[in-house]
């Protein structure tokens, strides 16, 4: 082989792998390597083609952040407007809309897909030859705006199109809708509040705000993720059924989203709805209801379209879980960084089941950006979590007696300074002895994920600190029973028992100790890293930030922290009072993996179904934070599948590859 044959060759080989690995992550959730390992693969891959500009594609991997920030995005007329859906708010319209399709078809009953609406926003994303050309944003559903450079960072939109076998037409437009998983969307706002700037409101902004950034790196950093749901072949719907498309879209590397039904009446359309309400918060991304199709492209053809929509679908829109209430109050709470958190107080209001009394802000740019005062009347929503929040203020309610939040210039616990660094978001009481930080660090110590000090909750916290008890997480472990016994409320049978629990969290894993200190970006995950890598508290104490910086999955903002952390002269001496006191600050020789909270390091973890008691996110939280994994969907090399009700077909994999299933009650039985 010539020597440039050769170059080509390991070029085309290292595309091929890195597209193996994208597949691997983005669509099956299965990765074989590391991200480390993956950025060098692309490192080498980028270095080559520096060296043979010649040689470069665009379908090549590197292309994906290769792109320069750009002044604006063009403007590109759709080949077939981007229409949007009408809306049905109830069965009865839904079954509405089954009559209208059935004297549309003359009679006959069409078949249905129903899929998620997802709540993003649309791409069209454009293939010549298999090779990815633009990718367009739906604008005004005539013309959009090219963002190419942006959507070629969303992984789950494949550069080049995979070949499965079946003949693709040579123009081939795929629309999708792209989103932010809801993971990211909190990342994303954490850091968007650490560096001072305003959180967005919901992933679904925050996705309209990725996708139009002039600077693509930004985007890529904030994985964007598209699930495909229409092809084109041209000014023509490429397949004879939808379903077809679905399935085509699927092989040719989009993602697809598995929640999808082919269905034969408006009943299995029913049933489908109301299934993917109940699993509304089990997913990783925000819905807001069901889209329901003609199958047949044939008959969306005969069907056609009104002015904006098309009559052979529909939406069926979850109930918004908004309402309006009164902001009674606003307080701000301390949190254990000393961070200053405004809170509202509401009219107490029902919400998708529950009763909502109160509404995190954030922080004072929050009150600025939503313009709200004491007294307004607000629109506050729940979207798929639990937390609710306030949308906007429904201004028409004014009454002119509401009052501007003034925010506190003193800490309101302690009456400490409170300094809000230029260019932040948040405020921060900086007393290093302020209570409520105090009572905010110790409960953190002592929580379940911690230390699990059973019976050390809020009201004993701040006994034990309005006596002087304690000053410090330390100074529990000097605590004596007659202490505990003469505090209000507190027999002596429940002061023995508490003094027992102190006395038992000696033995917690190191990785509980770490995560319990408290450390800024620290969270568990990232303390079971440190625990497994260093083995000590000595040895990471010591740590620098360079060290710190190169472990995998630590990034500098966190080796920096946790530098400064163990810098400070007061953290180290209450480090060494903990190990004088008998605290355990080493991992331990045998089973090392499950010392560091590893139970589960290695294995593989399918999740299916809903389940009982805990959400499928805080399944996730524990695997992981015991060292396992969670993917997508089940293959021999998955160790367990946790199943709750309606499983779905990853059961049926399950048992077809004699994976072992578990349910919740097995699964906690596991975690101890
Ligand atoms: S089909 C003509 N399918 O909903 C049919 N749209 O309210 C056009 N959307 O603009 C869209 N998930 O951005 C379709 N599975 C899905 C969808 C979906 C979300 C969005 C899309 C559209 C909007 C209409």
């Amino acid at each position: 082989m010539s020597k440039r044959k050769s170059i080509e060759k390991t070029i085309r080989d290292l595309r091929d792998e890195i597209r193996r690995h994208d597949e691997l992550y983005y669509l099956r959730e299965n990765p074989e390597i590391s991200d480390r390992e993956y950025d060098s693969l692309i490192e080498k891959l980028r270095e080559l083609e520096a060296k043979h500009p010649e040689l470069v594609t665009p379908d090549s991997p590197t292309q994906r952040v290769a792109g320069h920030p750009a002044e604006s995005f063009p403007e590109f007329v759709h080949r077939v407007p981007m229409l949007s859906l009408d809306n049905s708010y109830s069965i009865d319209e839904l079954r509405a809309f089954d009559e209208r399709c059935r004297k549309l078809a003359d009679g006959k009953s069409p078949e249905y897909v129903a899929e998620l609406k997802i709540d993003g926003l649309s791409l069209s994303v454009h293939y010549a030859d298999g090779v990815f050309v633009r990718g367009v944003t739906r604008g005004d559903g005539f013309r959009g705006e090219d963002v190419s450079s942006n959507v070629r960072t969303i992984r789950s939109v494949p550069l080049k199109l995979r070949d499965n076998g079946k003949r693709a037409p040579r123009e081939i437009e795929v629309r999708g809708e792209a989103y932010l998983g809801r993971r990211i969307f909190e990342r994303i706002n954490a850091e968007r509040e650490e560096a001072g700037e305003a959180r967005f409101a919901n992933p679904r902004n925050a996705a309209s705000g990725t996708i139009r950034q002039l600077d693509p790196s930004i985007t890529a950093r904030r994985r964007l993720e598209m699930f495909a749901y229409d092809v084109f072949a041209g000014q023509r719907k490429a397949f004879a059924t939808h379903w077809e498309a679905l399935n085509w879209a699927e092989s040719a590397g989009f993602r697809v989203n598995e929640n999808r039904a082919l269905c034969k009446t408006i009943d299995e359309v029913v049933d489908f709805c109301n299934r993917m309400e109940a699993k509304r918060d089990n997913l990783d991304y925000e819905i807001d209801g069901v889209v329901v199709k003609v199958n047949s492209t044939a008959l969306q053809d005969q069907f056609g379209a009104t002015g904006k929509a098309p009559r052979w679908a529909i939406a069926y829109k979850y109930a918004a879980r908004q309402a309006t209430t009164r902001v009674n109050d606003i307080v701000v709470q301390v949190g254990r960084t000393g961070a200053l958190t405004p809170v509202a107080m509401l009219e107490p209001v029902q919400l998708g089941g529950v009763t909502v009394s109160r509404s995190t802000l954030h922080n004072e740019d929050e009150i600025e950006r939503l313009g709200l005062k004491i007294g307004d009347y607000v629109l506050v929503e729940r979207g798929g979590d639990v937390i609710p929040k306030v949308v906007k203020v429904i201004e028409s309610k004014r009454t002119g007696k509401e009052k501007k939040f003034r925010p506190p210039t003193k800490c309101p616990v302690c009456g400490g300074l409170v300094s809000r660094p230029e260019g932040e978001a948040v405020s921060r009481c900086i007393a290093a002895d302020c209570g409520a930080q105090l009572i905010g660090r110790l409960l953190h110590f002592a929580s379940r994920r911690a230390m699990r000090i059973e019976g050390l909750g809020g009201a004993l916290a701040e006994q034990l600190l309005d006596r002087k008890l304690v000053k410090d997480v330390a100074d529990l472990y000097t605590l004596t029973l007659d202490d505990l016994a003469s505090l209000d409320r507190m027999a002596e049978k429940s002061a023995s028992n508490v003094l027992a629990q102190i006395e038992e969290s000696k033995t917690r894993d190191l990785w509980h100790l770490i995560y319990g200190l408290g450390i800024r970006h620290v969270g568990e995950r990232t303390a079971a890293i440190l625990a497994r890598h260093f083995g000590s508290l000595d040895r990471l104490a010591a740590a620098s930030v360079e060290e710190l910086d190169e472990i995998h999955e630590i990034g500098l903002t966190m080796a920096e922290s946790i530098h400064d952390w163990f810098a400070d002269s007061g953290n180290r001496e209450l480090c060494d009072r903990l190990t004088r006191s008998g605290v355990r600050t080493t991992l331990t020789g045998e089973s090392a993996a499950a010392q560091t909270g590893q139970l589960f390091a290695g294995k593989v973890f399918v999740l299916t179904g809903t389940l009982p008691d805990m959400t499928r996110d805080e399944a996730r939280e524990l695997i992981e934070s015991n060292g396992g994994r969670v993917t997508g969907s089940v293959s021999k090399k998955t160790d367990f599948v946790l199943a709750g009700a309606d499983p779905g077909s990853k059961l049926d994999k399950a048992n077809q590859l004699e994976v072992k299933v578990i349910d919740e009650a097995e699964f906690k039985k596991m975690l101890g």
